[in-house]
């Protein structure tokens, strides 16, 4: 059904002034053949030739190169994949057939890379507009833009930059991938005086006037040349129009009905709809306003497609649609799963309501399907639009599948209110069963927003509901959403208690989310308790989830895995689960999993002593534009940890925002982590007040919720602030043991848990000569300035001699005498950025950078930041600590 997209090209045509770009994609095709595929990103406003550019040099390389190109739609809601689909039958009979299929998102990606491989030639992959891109492609070039690099493959993206402003979804794909040295940005420019005077030759318009008009864009231009001598239309929509009005009545009103058919038509649908002979298309192609192209006929240009578009008086156009649409249902249309966006594109253009109801949530399944969540959004949002009639029962149905997809995409306040709508309803009409399951729906959703006790409510009252029926898969996710809910909140009694029923419900009626979802909340329930079984469970949840291919339930598994682990402080274990946590999601470009796991395992290496490591993890994680909170939360208390225990100056920015970040999220996993870290920092400063304020703030939850190292850490923060601690008998051993003055057996069993600076601290806390050295030690290699300041006092307190001076190892490194932040800083000023944006990167404030940047340049002896990256190069002074 998608004919070959895309405006047609004009093989004779001379471009203008693009010398310069078309060598430039020489030389990357060039790399590209070599296996360093690349992906230039070919930007600039409608009409300033960027298809052309692309086009001719696709011609240029016809010899070179394989040649595949696919297009966006510029339909309100486009066809999912649509580009991967224009190329897909032309690249791999395999692709085409997993496409057909729908879903397996995972495997679509890799057989399209494994494409690329493939054949005697590199590969020209041209995606046209991406502007228009719905999600699933976005995700698809996301993912191609990370992995070019390693393929035989130029892949050009053309998009309009101007029309991409600050909310717009490409944005964020763009950001993800620019970084990357294989993605090239390639601007296309208008054409220069010259150009426009070479372009109007004998012509008698004025090419002055010409260009100031049209400031040189060729589109512009050249449609207002073919117009002829009427003078010079105002916009470009007038030349268009101007130029549409010297033809026949008949010929504008087959323009007006191929500006409904959409951006490429096909001669069949075209003569159908509109009845015309052949002579009255041939007098559109003639006048060029429409072309020949592959498969059939589109407009010379979209912006050319519009302007008609926008003519068309409204009840005409709404006939047209009518029209239109018949003739796709009569062509067989309806059975392929991939005309649906099109079908109801038609549907909704033509008022007809029963066929809006038909197509429009057909498309939003398929959308669904293929991971064009946004897309499917907009699909049931048009379907509710007409929804006015429908049966109540199916139009709860429908709010409810909105919802859930408005949940994916995280539009979450929108999920909220249709679930309620959907509730009023099925309370309306008495169906118990649909009223519990939407209230478990709704908990999840408003846990997800951190309405904590509305999720409670919701929850409760979903269980309630069902309790009263016949037990079905319906109770069993409603025990899941109150066991998750439970282990949020490290209530390990009654997450368990919940998640049993849960998966004993699940099994009896073979429900596998369920089931997996709920072996997820109770094995994270039971480690986070201390309880290893725990483990069990959720590798079992683990293995499920990859059987079913169910990679969003894999990748959160393995999260569970490392970050429960880690909050145990089982480090050996944890590490691996998290690098394979890492390695999972990002092979699939599951970032919300990825950078979790990244800042759990920033946070593993600032226990474990690996300290210039956990800072360039967790700065990785920190400097993401887009990032989830729950991320940077952890980041933030890696970052803190370590600036405290190096002796770094601001800390506290970072430490604040971690304690506002945490009480957002109003949880004891966040904000125990939160409190221990301020603790921490205030006692080594030695403001003794705050450290106790801290360690007591959430003392009382950690006690509640019975979590093992939580509460040892505070109980030992205010043990060290003097509080007379009552400890729980479950207090996590080594903080128990110190807090009892044991620091021998407290530092031996940090060491055999692998936590070096826990070791030493607790060495520090004896008076005993040689334990307080070994400690010394330990501090000084790890560059733990404040504590090896405490343990040298008192060492000299105790009347020892000849105390090691425990210099910071990374300061005598550099051969400038730079510290390892002033070595950070230079780096960024290689990067180019500026003050602000120093600081904004370091999470420190402006005044600091300022200092840093005049103390750099005065210890390399130079007088400006130039100089001052010229030395940087020369030290190569290696990567930040
Ligand atoms: N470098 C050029 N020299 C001359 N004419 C050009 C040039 N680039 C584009 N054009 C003309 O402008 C029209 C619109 O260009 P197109 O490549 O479709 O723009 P875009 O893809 O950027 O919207 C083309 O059909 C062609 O007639
Ligand atoms: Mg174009």
């Amino acid at each position: 059904m998608r004919v070959a997209a895309g405006p047609p090209q004009d093989n004779t045509m001379h471009l203008l002034e693009r010398d310069g770009e078309l060598d430039a994609l020489h030389q990357l095709l060039e790399l590209s053949a070599q296996g360093r595929g690349r992906l230039a990103l070919v930007a600039g406003e409608a009409g300033v030739g960027k298809t052309s550019l692309v086009r001719a040099f696709a011609r240029h390389a016809r010899d070179l190169a394989d040649v595949h190109i696919g297009s966006c739609d510029p339909l309100e809601t486009p066809q999912p994949l649509g580009p991967l689909l224009d190329i897909a039958s032309g690249l791999s009979e395999e692709l085409n057939t997993l496409l057909d299929l729908g879903g397996q998102r995972h495997r679509v990606l890799q057989t399209f890379l494994a494409s690329m491989t493939q054949g005697r030639l590199p590969k020209i992959v041209i995606l046209e507009d991406v502007h228009w891109a719905d999600e699933a492609t976005l995700d698809f070039l996301r993912f191609v833009g990370r992995r070019v690099d390693s393929v035989p493959a130029l892949v050009l993206v053309t998009f309009r930059d101007d029309e991409v402003v600050e909310q717009h979804p490409l944005r964020v794909v763009l950001g993800d991938i620019a970084t990357s040295p294989a993605v090239i940005r390639i601007k296309v420019a208008s054409l220069s005086l010259e150009a426009v005077r070479n372009l109007a030759g004998n012509s008698e318009i004025d090419p002055s006037a010409l260009y100031r008009r049209t400031a040189g864009n060729p589109f512009f231009v050249t449609e207002v040349l073919a117009t002829g001598n009427d003078g010079i239309p105002e916009t470009v929509r007038d030349a268009i129009l101007a130029r549409a009005s010297r033809l026949s009545r008949s010929a504008r009103s087959v323009l007006s009905a191929a500006a409904v058919i959409g951006p490429t038509i096909s001669p069949s649908l075209l003569a159908e709809v509109t009845q015309a002979d052949s002579e009255t298309v041939d007098e559109c192609l003639s006048i060029g306003v429409l072309a020949h192209q592959r498969s059939g006929f589109a407009f010379r240009h979209e912006l050319g497609r519009e302007a008609i578009l926008d003519s068309i008086p409204a009840h005409r156009r709404v006939d047209l649609h009518r029209v239109v649409l018949e003739a796709l249902e009569r062509s067989g249309a309806s059975d392929d799963p991939d005309g649906l966006a099109r079908l109801s594109h038609h549907a909704e253009g033509s008022q007809n309501e029963l066929a809006v109801l038909r197509y429009a949530p057909a498309a939003a399944r398929r959308a669904a399907a293929l991971q064009a969540h946004r897309e499917a959004v907009a699909q049931y949002s048009r379907a509710l639009r007409w929804a006015r009639n429908l049966d109540p029962y199916e139009q709860a149905t429908l709010l409810e599948c909105y919802a859930q997809e408005c949940h994916r995409i995280d539009r979450l306040d929108d999920a909220i209110h249709a679930y309620n709508e959907a509730l009023d309803i099925r309370r309306r009409i008495e169906d118990r069963q649909g009223e519990g399951r939407t209230l478990s729906c709704l908990a999840s959703v408003y846990s997800g927003a951190g309405r904590n006790s509305e999720a409670e409510l919701a929850s409760h009252e979903a269980i309630q509901t069902l309790e009263t029926l016949t037990p079905g898969p319906e109770l069993a996710e409603a025990y899941r959403v109150a066991a998750h809910l439970r282990m949020l909140d490290r209530d390990t009694a009654n997450a368990v208690a919940w998640g049993r029923r849960s998966i004993d419900l699940a099994r009896k009626f073979d429900h596998q989310p369920t089931l997996i979802g709920a072996q997820q909340a109770l094995g994270a329930a039971l480690l986070v308790a201390g309880d290893n079984v725990g483990i069990k469970y959720l590798q079992r949840a683990l293995d499920l989830a990859l059987e079913a291919d169910n990679d969003e339930m894999a990748a959160l598994a393995y999260r569970l895995l490392g970050s429960g682990l880690g909050e145990m402080y089982e480090f050996d274990q944890a590490i691996p689960w998290l690098e394979e946590c890492i390695r999972f999601s990002s092979a699939r470009d599951n970032d919300l999993h990825h950078w979790y796991a990244k800042a759990w395992l920033a946070l593993s290496m600032v226990y474990r002593g690996e300290w210039s490591r956990a800072a360039h993890i967790a700065n990785e994680v920190i400097q993401r534009p887009y990032v989830s909170i729950t991320s940077l939360i952890m980041a933030l208390v890696a970052l803190g940890r370590l600036r405290t225990r190096r002796g770094d100056p601001e800390l506290w920015p970072v430490l604040d925002k971690v304690l506002e970040l945490a009480q957002r999220t109003d949880t004891l996993q966040r904000l125990a982590p939160a409190r221990a870290a301020r603790a921490e920092a205030a006692w080594l400063a030695g403001d003794i007040e705050s450290a106790k304020r801290e360690s007591v703030a959430n003392y009382d939850l950690a006690k509640a919720q019975q979590h093992h190292w939580f509460l040892g850490e505070l109980a030992y923060w205010q043990w060290k602030t003097g509080v007379a601690v009552d400890l729980p008998d479950w207090t996590a051993p080594p903080f128990a043991l110190q807090i009892q003055g044991d620091w021998e057996s407290a530092a031996r069993e940090w060491e055999r848990i692998g936590c070096p600076y826990e070791m030493a601290r607790a060495l520090s806390e004896s008076d005993d000569e040689g334990a307080l050295r070994r400690a010394l030690g330990t501090f000084s290699e790890l560059g733990a300035q404040p504590m090896v300041s405490i343990v040298q006092r008192k060492l000299r307190r105790i009347g020892v001699r000849n105390i090691p001076r425990g210099p910071r190892s990374s300061t005598k490194k550099h051969p400038a005498g730079l510290t390892p932040r002033e070595v950070e800083v230079l780096n960024l000023l290689s990067e180019g950025l500026s003050n602000a944006g120093i600081a904004d990167r370091l999470f420190v404030s402006l005044k600091t950078v300022e200092s840093h940047v005049s103390s750099v340049l005065s210890k390399l002896n130079v007088h400006s930041r130039a100089e001052a990256v010229r030395h940087a190069q020369e030290f190569d002074s290696g990567s930040p600590e």
